[in-house]
């Protein structure tokens, strides 16, 4: 990493497949220049502290919590976000299957939600009631009571198509 004349640190990662580079000064949070550098504001701050979840990306096969990383540490990683999960050929089942279950309602929680889903369908294509509630322990809502996030992962997880992105 190299820091340019005002200190700002010179960084180089792959967001969701695609090569960027940006300048961000070394204490910023990931989430921060997610949101506020790059324009990428589909992930959300809730907590700021680790705590909620609403934050969650996916960097280098691990779900984190955005707000707990530091900018500076994504380069040379691949870091995907909730902007990548939708294709082309439409929303990714996961999406789907929230909007027809209505797994949702500020929608503040619901980015980090997905983020997290998706990792788990990846490495557990068919999970338990209690592995779904277990996977997404870390990710708070206090809107939906739960019960239809877990029918909407549920529900993705038996469409076929899941994998798709
Ligand atoms: S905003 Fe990052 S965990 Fe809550
Ligand atoms: S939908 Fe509002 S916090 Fe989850």
């Amino acid at each position: 990493m190299v820091q340019d004349a005002t200190g700002k640190t010179h960084v180089k990662t792959t967001i969701n497949g695609e090569p960027v580079e940006f300048l961000v000064e070394p204490y910023r949070s990931l989430l921060e220049a997610l949101r506020d550098v790059l324009g990428m504001t589909g992930t959300k701050e809730g907590c700021n502290d680790g705590n909620c979840g609403a934050c969650t990306v996916n960097l280098d096969g691990r779900i984190v919590d955005s707000c707990l990383v530091l900018a500076a540490e994504v380069s040379g990683k691949q870091l995907n976000t909730i902007e990548g999960m939708a294709t082309r050929e439409g929303l990714h089942p996961l999406q789907q299957a929230f909007l027809e279950e209505a797994a949702l309602q500020c929608g503040i929680c619901t980015p980090g939600f997905l983020v997290a889903a998706k990792a788990l369908l990846e490495k557990e294509p068919h999970p338990s009631e209690d592995s779904i509630r277990f996977w997404l322990a870390g990710n708070l809502c206090r809107c939906t009571g739960y019960d239809k996030i877990v029918r909407a992962v549920q529900k993705a997880a038996e469409t076929p198509s899941k994998g798709s992105k």
